[in-house]
């Protein structure tokens, strides 16, 4: 699936993969990570989740990484009211993407692929929810690796994978605990949380990641 094909999806409103509630993995889960208060998580492939707005109300902030400008204006325009007023949005563009400013929320519109080192400053987390299982195999092998070259080592993170009867069929896509291992274990230390099996067959993981290698500052980042 092409990204024009996903900004097709988005204005056809065949977002299937969005929830209403936030991920029972980050209830389950994400304490579990020792995320500092006041650290900032990628959430790379973001859609409109609500997972953004339960991370913000836990104490961290958050940069999420979106292709179409059209989960973007839903995002903002389907924020909880508080006492009946809605915020206002900050615009800025930033290194190739046009970014918002909502809260504690920043959303970057473009492609996760261009997204750099050099602008990956201060994360300190990752939250990745139906990205990596977004992605056809080739693309999921970028993924990793482009994920595994933005974090600095000790980096944490959360992710949620899902496997089918149907290796072919996707999005979303079977992505094997294999799979995952081969994948994330160059750049990952992982530890497999939980596995829930639904009636239909579909199983979901959830996965500790934590990123390989000597603890180092951000300015000696390769
Ligand atoms: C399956 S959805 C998951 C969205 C979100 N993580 C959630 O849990 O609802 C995948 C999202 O990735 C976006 N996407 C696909 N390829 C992308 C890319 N290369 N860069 C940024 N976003 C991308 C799509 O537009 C879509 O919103």
């Amino acid at each position: 699936m092409s990204g024009a094909d996903w900004l097709e999806r988005w204005r056809q409103g065949r977002i299937g993969f969005h929830r209403q509630a936030p991920h029972p993995a980050l209830e389950g889960f994400w304490d579990r990570l020792g995320v500092r208060a006041g650290a900032k998580v990628l959430v790379p492939l973001c859609g409109k989740s609500q997972d953004m707005h339960w991370l913000v109300e836990h104490g961290n902030p958050v940069l999420g990484i979106e292709l179409s400008p059209l989960a973007i204006e839903q995002f903002i325009a389907e924020e909880p009211c508080l006492a009946g007023k809605r915020r206002a949005a900050l615009r800025y563009r930033q290194s190739g993407f046009e970014c918002t400013r909502l809260g504690r929320v920043e959303l970057w519109c473009g492609d996760f692929f261009h997204f750099q080192v050099e602008q990956a400053a201060e994360l300190a987390a990752f939250y990745d929810r139906a990205a990596l299982i977004a992605l056809p195999p080739a693309t999921r092998q970028r993924y990793a690796h482009h994920l595994g070259q933005l974090l600095l080592p000790g980096t944490r993170g959360l992710l949620v994978t899902l496997t089918h009867d149907d290796p072919d069929r996707g999005p979303p896509f079977s992505v094997t605990h294999a799979e995952v291992e081969t994948l994330m274990a160059p750049n990952f230390e992982l530890v497999l949380c939980d596995v829930a099996t639904a009636a239909d067959g579909l199983a979901e993981s959830v996965w500790q990641l934590t990123r390989r290698g000597p603890a180092r500052s951000r300015d000696e980042h390769p």
